[in-house]
């Protein structure tokens, strides 16, 4: 297939773009890769099961895995969901447009692809201005989940998207970098308190400020054992985010501990003749200083986690061209969108996790 690509790269804000051939596409029941605020997606009509089996083809994802809905508006959240309690109308009021999805009662016109045979279906709105406008010009929604193969992380700038999955697609739309860098908070109203699936730059805080309420759901940051676990989101079971590369993760909520560990796994895997790569906070680098390690790449300030959230998933696509065999990553404090950030690592990691309580002599 010509894949056609288009370049909106340096676009101004608030100026129309011809979206005319990616419109076209997705009617057509081809695949677009998009850029939204928080990830790339593989797009498709949200409403043509042909053109959604595509999506899993092309990612290799597990069918029983749904694919979120993309909307333009309040409008298209009615045409495909029934929003069935004040606590959901108060989270799309406070957070949509944005970087937040929210599973809801699915209406009869949504495809079962879409939602994987499940009576629910995630629907995000989202506010960059290129993926408004494509869904408002198809006048429908677009299913997309991030633009990368099944378990390997998520696409933040079009040159970093696999090559096979670009030619999977019809159209191409480069919008730049993505300005949060990480995918968007899914949250379920269960028992009448907004539970989060899946963390993200809408923080538990933010949430318990608007509803009054608000929990994390307890898989986030636990291996499922089984893989017929029921599970609230089948996005938690499986392998995600994760280089080829062995990654490890060690944190302490004092820095100086933290380093401390950092340095004797470092030590640990010197003696074992392996070689280290280092992902570590702007504020540490300089402590990495005499270790014997083969590099060193700058996560971002301590003090500016959407720095780090910006950057994790470009560090962790880069890991693989270093040849080595043990990335030691520093932690985060597991707060506000702290904890989105370690989500993710800790996923990158497969769960190798050691958390510090004390100094270790
Ligand atoms: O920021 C984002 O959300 C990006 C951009 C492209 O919008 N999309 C994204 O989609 O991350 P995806 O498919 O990679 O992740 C969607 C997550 C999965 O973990 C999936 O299991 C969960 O949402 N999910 C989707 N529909 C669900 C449902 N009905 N019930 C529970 N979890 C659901
Ligand atoms: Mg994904």
């Amino acid at each position: 297939m010509e894949t056609i690509y288009l370049d909106f790269r340096n676009h101004e804000n608030g100026e129309k773009k011809d979206l005319t051939k990616a419109v076209e596409a997705l009617q057509n029941g081809e695949l677009v890769i998009m850029p939204t605020e928080t990830v790339y997606g593989l797009g498709a009509d949200g409403l043509q099961s042909k053109a959604v089996r595509k999506i899993f083809e092309a990612k290799g994802r597990k069918q029983d895995n749904p694919l979120i809905l993309h909307v333009a508006d309040r409008n298209m959240i009615d045409q495909v969901a029934v929003v069935t309690s004040q606590m959901e109308e108060k989270l799309i009021q406070a957070f949509m447009p944005g970087p937040l999805t929210i599973i809801l009662q699915k209406k009869e016109c949504v495809p079962d692809e879409v939602t994987a045979g499940n009576d629910t279906v995630g629907i995000r709105m989202p506010s960059d201005e290129i993926a408004h406008q494509l869904i408002q010009e198809l006048g429908r929604p677009i299913a997309a989940p991030s633009a990368n193969l099944s378990g390997k992380p998520s696409g933040t700038l079009m040159e970093d998207i696999d090559q096979g999955l670009k030619q999977k697609v019809a159209v191409l739309i480069d919008g730049g970098q993505s300005r949060i860098g990480l995918e968007s908070t899914v949250v379920k109203v269960i028992d009448g308190i907004p539970t989060i699936l899946r963390p993200g730059r809408v923080t538990l805080e933010e949430i318990q400020k608007v509803c009054g309420k608000g929990e994390i759901d307890s898989h986030i940051f636990q291996q499922i054992q089984k893989q017929d676990e029921k599970v609230e989101s089948p996005g938690m079971k499986y392998r995600h985010y994760a280089p080829k590369t062995k990654c490890r993760m060690i944190y302490s909520q004092d820095p100086v501990w933290m380093v401390q560990g950092m340095k004797s796994e470092i030590q640990k895997a010197n003696q074992e003749g392996k070689k280290i790569l280092v992902l570590a906070l702007s504020e540490d680098l300089e402590k990495y200083q005499t270790e014997k390690i083969e590099d060193i790449l700058d996560m971002g300030k301590r003090e500016n986690l959407e720095e780090v959230s910006n950057r994790i998933f470009t560090l962790l696509r880069k890991v693989d061209h270093y040849g080595a065999d043990l990335v030691l990553i520093e932690g985060v404090r597991k707060e506000g969108l702290g904890l989105a950030i370690m989500n993710r690592l800790i996923r990158a990691c497969e769960y190798d996790y050691r958390e510090i309580e004390k100094r270790e002599e």
